[in-house]
Parts: C-alpha cells; sequence; structure tokens
C-alpha cells in the first residue's frame, strides 16, 4: 500500500481469519464499516497475510477499484489472474497427476474466457485450484455491494455461490468468500433477500480500530507536546473514527507554535473542529450547487435512510417541500424527473443503486450532514 505506517490489527485480524476458516465461516463472512475507517487496510495488511500463513490461496478483487468496469467482470478477471499467476502449480500438478499438458491449458484457455455470470466455468477453474493446490480458497470480495449494481454483478455471485458449494463439499478443500462493505443496509441485500446468493452468511461490524490504535498515533506524534489520549479518543469519534481526519488534525496541530503543556487539548479540539467544520462545508457547497431536485432528492433520502421509496406519493410531498425550501422556481415533480434525478446522483457518486432499483447514500457521513441541515 502506501508508506503511511500502518498499525496493525493483529488479534481481531486473527480472530476473523479463523473463523472464516472454520466450519462456521463456510457460508461467507461479511464486513460492514462505515467509509475510510480502515477496512481495506485491515483485509490488506493483517487478515490476508495472517489467511496466507495458514495455507489459504488467498484472491482480492476491490470492486471499487476501476468504477467504470462491470463489477462482474471484475470478479471473473481476478480469479483467471490469480490462476495464471499459479499456472506452474496447476501444471505441475496436472503431470502428477499424468493428465494431458494440453488439457491443462485448455483449463488456461477456458479461464480465459471466465466470462459474465458462466457459473460452471468460475465454480470448475476454482475446482481444478483447489485439487492442485490442495488449499482452501478464500476470495475476498472489497466494496461487495457494487455486485449488486449490475445484473453481471449479481450472477458472478450466483457462479461464486455454486463454486462454493462444490467446493465445500467433501471432494475438495473448501472455499470460502469475505466480503467488505462501507454500509450495512447495503451489504445485507447480499445476505438477507431469500434469493440473495449468500443467504446466511455471517454480517458483522467492524469495531472501529480503539485506544491502542490512537496511544499508537500519540506515539507517532513528533511534536513538542502531545495532546492527551481523551482529548484524541474524542476528537476520534467526532471525526467518525476516520483515520485521516485525526492524522490530518496532528499534522496541523505540529505546526501551531502556540501550543504549551497547558493548552495543547484546546488547541488539538479546536484544529479538528476546523477541520470537521471545512469538510461539512466542502459537501454542503456541492449539494448547493447541485440543481434543486437533486438536492430534494438526496435531502429526502438522508432523512428517510433505508425506508427511501422514491416514488411514493408521500416521498413526493417531501420532496416538494425540500424545492420550496430551495428554489422559488417551480419544479417538475414526476416519475421522469425523478429517475432523472437520481440517476445523476449516481452518477456523481453521490448515491449507490442496486440492480434492482434500491438506493441509497454513498457516504453515510454525507446523510448525517445533510439531517444536521
Ligand atoms: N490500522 C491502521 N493504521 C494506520 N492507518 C490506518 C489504519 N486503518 C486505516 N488507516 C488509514 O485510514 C485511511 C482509510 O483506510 P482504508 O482505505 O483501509 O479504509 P476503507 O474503510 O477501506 O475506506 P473506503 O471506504 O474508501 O474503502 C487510509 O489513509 C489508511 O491509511
Ligand atoms: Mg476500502
Amino acid at each position: 500500500m502506501s508508506s503511511t505506517p500502518i498499525f496493525h490489527r493483529t488479534i481481531l485480524a486473527e480472530n476473523i481469519a479463523k473463523r472464516t476458516l472454520s466450519p462456521k465461516g463456510a457460508s461467507g463472512v461479511f464486513i460492514s464499516a462505515p467509509r475510510r475507517t480502515g477496512k481495506s487496510t485491515l483485509i490488506n495488511e493483517d487478515i490476508i497475510p495472517f489467511l496466507k500463513s495458514q495455507g489459504a490461496e488467498v484472491i482480492y478483487v476491490d470492486l471499487w477499484s476501476d468504477r467504470s468496469r462491470d463489477p462482474g467482470d471484475l470478479i471473473s478477471e481476478a480469479v483467471r489472474d490469480h490462476l495464471q499467476k499459479r499456472e506452474g502449480t496447476l501444471l505441475q500438478w496436472a503431470r502428477r497427476g499424468g493428465l494431458d499438458k494440453v488439457n491443462v491449458a485448455g483449463i488456461q484457455l477456458d479461464i480465459g474466457k471466465v466470462g459474465i455470470g458462466s457459473g460452471k466455468t468460475i465454480a470448475k477453474a476454482l475446482a481444478e485450484l483447489s485439487d492442485a493446490t490442495k488449499a482452501m480458497i478464500v476470495l475476498v470480495i472489497d466494496e461487495a455491494q457494487h455486485a449488486i449494481t449490475t445484473d453481471a454483478g449479481a450472477s458472478a455471485l450466483f457462479a461464486l455461490k455454486a463454486a462454493r458449494d462444490q467446493l465445500n463439499g467433501s471432494n475438495h478443500y473448501g472455499f470460502r468468500l469475505i466480503a467488505t462493505g462501507s454500509n450495512r443496509d447495503k451489504l445485507s441485500l447480499l445476505v438477507q433477500g431469500k434469493d440473495q446468493a449468500f443467504l446466511s452468511a455471517v454480517l458483522l461490524d467492524l469495531e472501529p480500530l480503539g485506544d491502542d490504535y490512537l496511544a499508537w498515533e500519540i506515539d507517532q506524534y513528533d511534536g513538542e507536546v502531545k495532546p492527551s489520549l481523551d482529548v484524541l479518543r474524542a476528537a476520534f469519534i467526532a471525526a467518525g473514527h476516520k483515520p485521516e481526519s485525526l492524522r490530518k488534525a496532528l499534522d496541523d496541530l505540529a505546526f501551531r507554535f502556540d501550543v504549551t503543556a497547558e493548552n495543547v487539548d484546546t488547541v488539538f479540539q479546536e484544529v479538528l473542529n476546523k477541520i470537521m467544520v471545512d469538510a461539512k462545508q466542502g459537501f454542503m457547497r456541492e449539494v448547493n450547487g447541485l440543481p434543486p431536485l437533486q438536492a430534494a432528492v438526496l435531502t429526502v433520502m438522508a432523512i428517510t435512510g433505508h425506508d427511501f421509496a422514491p416514488f411514493r406519493t408521500n416521498t413526493y410531498e417531501m420532496y416538494k417541500d425540500a424545492c420550496a425550501r430551495l428554489t422559488n422556481a417551480a419544479v417538475t415533480i414526476e416519475d421522469s424527473s425523478i429517475q432523472y434525478a437520481l440517476e445523476a446522483l449516481r452518477t456523481k457518486s453521490l448515491v449507490w443503486k442496486s440492480s434492482r432499483g434500491v438506493y441509497a447514500i454513498e457516504d453515510s457521513q454525507h446523510a448525517t450532514w445533510l439531517k444536521e441541515e
């Protein structure tokens, strides 16, 4: 990752990883935590290394790595890339088993064609890998909620379910899925609906970074006078448990030359407050720059939360009220203009939409700010 130092959450990561590898993790493990609070870091820095140390074969894919790509393609590509990396092992395995090399190369070719929702091919490819390596395969999907924003992504999940059911059978070495997401409601859509691929998977809320992390940040801080753990904790909570905001506040503090042992905590609080106020103002400026109907739709989504029903009569009343507060001009509120506004908000990455038309605000911090207005 980057050169920023990392606070390792070894025990937490090991607990999650062990649970995942145990039979209890067989249906899948889904981890949710708000944006920018350390999901990917925990996965990449601590969970994956531990899984590998236990002999698991780990495939990682971040569905947000390229937002222009279809999530379904990203998943099959990750599987394919991994198989290609392990080609040597697959070939060795084939030779030991007296299998035809061409046959295996044939599988490689098949793998090259692993396409959208081609469940059998993904399942087959993973089964080959499992047999060749005699290892548990763990697929880690970061920002998995994006898988259900397209039909291809949703079919890729069903393909993985097929793979899971096959590999968890007695003839193979097991398959586990770890999925993360920045919104519990969205993630639960993947595990709760009757027709969802990962029904009955475990859905856990990642605990935020704690005092041990904060103490570590204080240690790293090289200013003359350090803020106390108490004030750091309060600031971290106010910042929604985001290390970046905390670090920015510490960086700014280092440039405040009026700091003394007596006032360091107060100054630190001021610095952080300013960061938070600036962040909110920046976002509100963005909202105020939106056409009134888009701003109104976003505000109503924030207020109604997961009960948001975009095309209901009473929701229309709420849009109307919100528009009236924003502009004196008449705003046309009808199905097509709402549809257009939702689509525009999605394109601006402010709103998330599942392929079945469930909408949610992308960043829960935005929802909090809109509700405060
Ligand atoms: N354990 C940690 N030690 C030090 N810094 C951390 C730690 N966890 C997260 N951070 C920092 O916080 C920021 C966000 O972390 P990360 O990208 O892991 O969060 P995320 O929840 O995956 O975010 P996103 O919602 O954008 O996917 C990064 O700058 C990262 O360096
Ligand atoms: Mg992430």
